[in-house]
């Protein structure tokens, strides 16, 4: 009997039985390609469960639970990876026998950042497997030498055998292996071609059940399609322990590392890197950086206070409303979400007499940056207002607020961090909700002026 094909959605890993237009699960056109069915599960459950006679007779050994109380904690060490703002993405640094996927654009430097924390790692002693399937050992000596000194503990296996990728980790033991990509390995009792869903969930498999055992440190990069998932690997990405994603902001110069998921840490946590030409250079101070370019004494200006994961993160809101000679105002925003402008909008319209209905209006966060929290909406309606009046917004003041539908300010987690990085920068002021403001705030701020608000329009009154 020839091998039995299913059809296999190369977007999201959907399986049907004949070939589709749409998938039916993620909605994505013409991404189904025939491949060989998996070997069906060992257990055999149908559809529905076996039921509880079915799972009684499929027990084994019996095995006793654990008093919870009496399970060793366990913390193990982590493997710092030399780069500080890497390890705080991880939720300080690799968990040993930890599977993290790498994911972005063709280009960002997914490779580079790997190869270096391979280098430092075999600097301090570490043996590293770094299996590349898109580029020669040549090549990669030839980048490693850019980026750093060489050093022995770094191997290097050219391959595109997801068995021979496997047997090698299982040998050599590494403390580290990185597979760059996953989308080029292919397993050869897998009649699919590379980078199709099936072979990418079962190379990852592979690899997965290996580094679980030794227990290695696994890394697999994984590149993004143009719909913006890491290609087939969607179904790697419950497979592994956590998912980062490596982004270059449209026209700049800037990297961002996102942790999108972590069971070891915070996720949305991020980082800033800079490509030069002797790698990734970390920006250790991504707020002075993200403000550098800020105007002063221009109107339509407001600094917020963020908080991405555990990082505090100050960044510029700039607004520009302008009269809208004809047809429907315009509402565009770069950064953020635009129902969220929406509701600041409709409350600075009911609430504080700031009618912007007949004007287009632009928002965006300076810097490519994406934030979107309740805590910024109060920075929307000042840099609002003072485009409106074509006021500078006080430089020195930094505005953290949720802004409910009365046009109430309410208060916002976090507040102790963020009037921390506040201060840290220099700033002068910081209007913030009068229910945040407490004498351990008070002793936080120092010199900072805290200007507590209960209203949107005090808060323009206090910063416009
Ligand atoms: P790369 O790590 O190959 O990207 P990815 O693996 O995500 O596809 O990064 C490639 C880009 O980075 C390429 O445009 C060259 C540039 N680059 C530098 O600017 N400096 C460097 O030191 C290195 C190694 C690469
Ligand atoms: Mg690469």
């Amino acid at each position: 009997m020839p091998p039995r094909t299913v059809f296999a959605c190369q977007a999201c890993g959907h399986v049907s039985p004949k070939w589709l237009g749409r998938c039916p699960e993620c909605g994505a056109w013409n991404t189904f390609v025939e491949e060989r069915a998996a070997a069906p599960a060992v257990s055999g459950g149908r559809r529905g469960g076996p039921g509880l006679a079915g799972a009684l007779a499929a027990a084994r050994e019996p095995v006793e639970p654990v008093a919870l109380c009496q399970v060793a904690a366990g913390e193990q060490p982590r493997l710092e990876t030399g780069m500080a703002e890497l390890d705080r993405v991880l939720g300080g640094g690799f968990v040993p026998g930890s599977v993290v996927l790498v994911g972005g654009d063709p280009g960002v430097g997914k490779s580079t950042l790997l190869l270096q924390v391979s280098q430092n790692l075999a600097a301090r002693g570490l043996p590293v497997l770094y299996v590349t399937g898109e580029e020669s050992a040549a090549q990669v000596r030839l980048r490693a030498e850019r980026l750093g000194a060489l050093v022995p503990g770094l191997a290097v296996l050219p391959t595109t055998d997801a068995l021979q990728a496997a047997e090698a980790i299982g040998r050599y033991q590494p403390a580290l292996a990185v597979i760059d990509s996953i989308q080029t390995l292919a397993h050869p009792d897998v009649a699919s071609a590379p980078g199709s869903v099936s072979q990418v969930r079962e190379s990852a498999a592979l690899l997965l059940a290996v580094a679980k055992r030794l227990p290695v440190v696994l890394v697999l990069v994984g590149h993004v399609t143009r719909a913006g998932t890491i290609a087939g690997p969607r179904v790697v990405e419950h497979m592994v322990d956590a998912v980062l994603y490596f982004e270059s902001p449209a026209h700049h110069a800037y990297r961002l590392l996102r942790a999108m998921k972590n069971r070891f840490g915070a996720t949305h946590e991020i980082a800033l890197f800079e490509m030069q030409d002797r790698g990734l250079a970390e920006v250790t101070n991504p707020s002075a950086r993200l403000l550098s370019e800020r105007p002063r004494g221009a109107a339509g200006s407001a600094v917020v206070a963020a908080v991405e994961g555990t990082r505090p993160l100050l960044v510029e809101i700039q607004a520009l409303v302008a009269p809208a000679p004809y047809g429907q105002p315009r509402r565009v925003a770069t950064g953020l979400d635009l129902g969220r402008a929406a509701l600041v909008l409709a409350v600075l319209d009911k609430r504080a007499g700031l009618h912007l209905g007949g004007c287009d209006v632009y928002l965006k966060v300076a810097g490519g940056l994406r934030v979107d929290e309740p805590a910024l909406d109060l920075g929307l309606a000042v840099a609002l207002a003072s485009s409106h009046r074509d006021r500078p917004a006080d430089p020195e003041a930094v505005v953290i607020g949720e802004l409910g539908l009365a046009g109430e300010v309410r208060s916002v987690q976090r507040v102790e961090d963020r009037v921390r990085e506040a201060q840290r920068l220099g700033f002068r002021r910081v209007i913030l909700p009068g229910g945040n403001v407490t004498p351990a705030l008070a002793a936080v701020a120092g010199e900072l002026e805290l200007v507590p608000v209960r209203r949107v329009e005090e808060a323009i009154a206090a910063a416009v």
